[in-house]
């Protein structure tokens, strides 16, 4: 790797193309989103998603582009709802990304499919909810955790999600994005090239914190930001 894999967007937006619009990528712990109504917005290398338990108990994920402007209909990083209503212009959706309705200067002259948001393939494997934008050959190989789902951490940094993934040296590598102990899934989501966040799902283990983790990634950051890396 270069110091510019680290630091440029250019990078950033080729991955987008190549990495995270192709593999199935992790989008929360199924436990996040326990009861119906229960959502999550993440943006995971550059998309944007909803990921939402329905009134029927089954999970979906959606992309977060309203279809009348591609907008972003939710902006609450997550919550319990009824339906969704994009913040723009009143478009409104039901929880299986259905368009509803929609402020009559606003709503188009005849709703059909093309006004749904789109639903993306989805995986539920190990306790974790995957998304794809494209078709994915394989699933994650991921084993189902032996103990009940016991809360999330979440630690922002300011690095390069390359850095977070190479320094979490506990844990067995799933997929690009997950590193994987007995008792937690350490999910790496790639918000810029220059922000990531880490979910941390505990399984039996009480949530912790990772300061240090923090500190070590961004001091990486820094080093390759200012050349003496
Ligand atoms: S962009 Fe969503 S209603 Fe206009």
């Amino acid at each position: 790797m270069n110091p510019e894999d680290y630091t440029k967007g250019d990078a950033f937006q080729a991955e987008k193309m190549s990495l995270f619009s192709t593999e199935w990528l992790p989008v929360c712990a199924e436990g996040q989103i326990a009861q119906p109504g229960d959502f999550l917005t993440v943006t995971v290398g550059g998309w944007s998603v909803v990921v939402v338990r329905g009134k029927d108990g089954a999970v979906r994920v959606l992309r977060n582009a309203c279809r009348h402007q591609n907008m972003p209909v939710v902006g609450t990083p997550s919550g319990n709802c009824e339906t969704f209503r994009c913040r723009f212009h009143g478009w409104v959706y039901d929880l299986q990304g259905h368009f509803l309705a929609a402020p009559p200067p606003m709503s188009p002259a005849k709703p059909g499919p093309e006004h749904d948001l789109q639903v993306l393939a989805l995986a539920k494997v190990g306790g974790m909810v995957f998304f794809s934008l494209g078709t994915p050959a394989a699933l994650p190989e991921l084993a189902a955790p032996s103990v009940p789902y016991s809360g999330t951490v979440i630690t922002e940094m300011a690095c390069n999600w390359k850095i977070v993934v190479e320094e979490l040296k506990d844990g067995t590598r799933c997929g690009p994005l997950l590193s994987v102990t007995s008792t937690r899934i350490h999910q790496v989501v790639p918000h810029t090239f220059l922000r990531t966040r880490l979910f941390t799902h505990s399984f039996g283990a009480a949530p912790d914190t990772f300061d240090t983790l923090k500190q070590t990634c961004e001091a990486r950051q820094q080093a390759y930001q200012t050349g003496s890396s």
